[in-house]
């Protein structure tokens, strides 16, 4: 078996080197899990914002306007939202979606009288589930993810 010729100093700097390593590792292991925690639960599906959007009971057959505000996390960014939402009851499930038309993004509103989604800018056309019917717009109003909870109606914003 071969011996290591060892002297006191190169030993000494050796384990002075060793309790630094693990020092910094003490240090800086908690440090990055600080700033990577944004990070990591975004990528885990964790991102997103779960805002109330109204209560079941205001909800009816037809399409209703609900304004939501609400602060948005992502990753460190925290950001002021105000959106307008369509909501309404689609059999037993709950629908809600953008009022931001897909085609230059203005504001649609629903009308009562056909039962539609009208654009004011160009003319799009929607159907009452966002549905592109008419007009320049290339594809359906955006949809909300929902919930519930309790008696409302929760949206997720991403
Ligand atoms: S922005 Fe809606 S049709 Fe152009």
């Amino acid at each position: 078996m071969a011996e290591v010729d060892l002297s006191r100093r190169q030993f000494l700097n050796t384990a002075i080197n060793a309790v630094g390593a693990v020092m910094t590792a003490i240090i800086a292991v908690p440090i990055a899990g600080y700033f990577m925690d944004p990070v990591l639960r975004q990528a885990s599906g964790a991102a997103g914002t779960w805002v109330k959007l109204a209560s079941l009971s205001e909800l009816g057959d037809s399409p209703k306007k609900f304004t939501i505000s609400a602060e948005k996390v992502e990753g460190f960014m925290k950001q002021k939202v105000a959106a307008d939402v369509y909501a309404f009851k689609d059999g037993d499930k709950n629908v809600a979606m953008s009022n931001t038309c897909q085609h230059l993004g203005c504001p649609v509103a629903f009308s009562d009288s056909d039962g539609k989604f009208h654009c004011p800018c160009h003319g799009g056309v929607y159907d009452k589930q966002g549905t592109n019917v008419g007009g320049p717009p290339p594809r359906p109003l955006s949809r909300y993810e929902t919930k519930i909870e309790g008696s409302d109606l929760m949206i997720m914003l991403t």
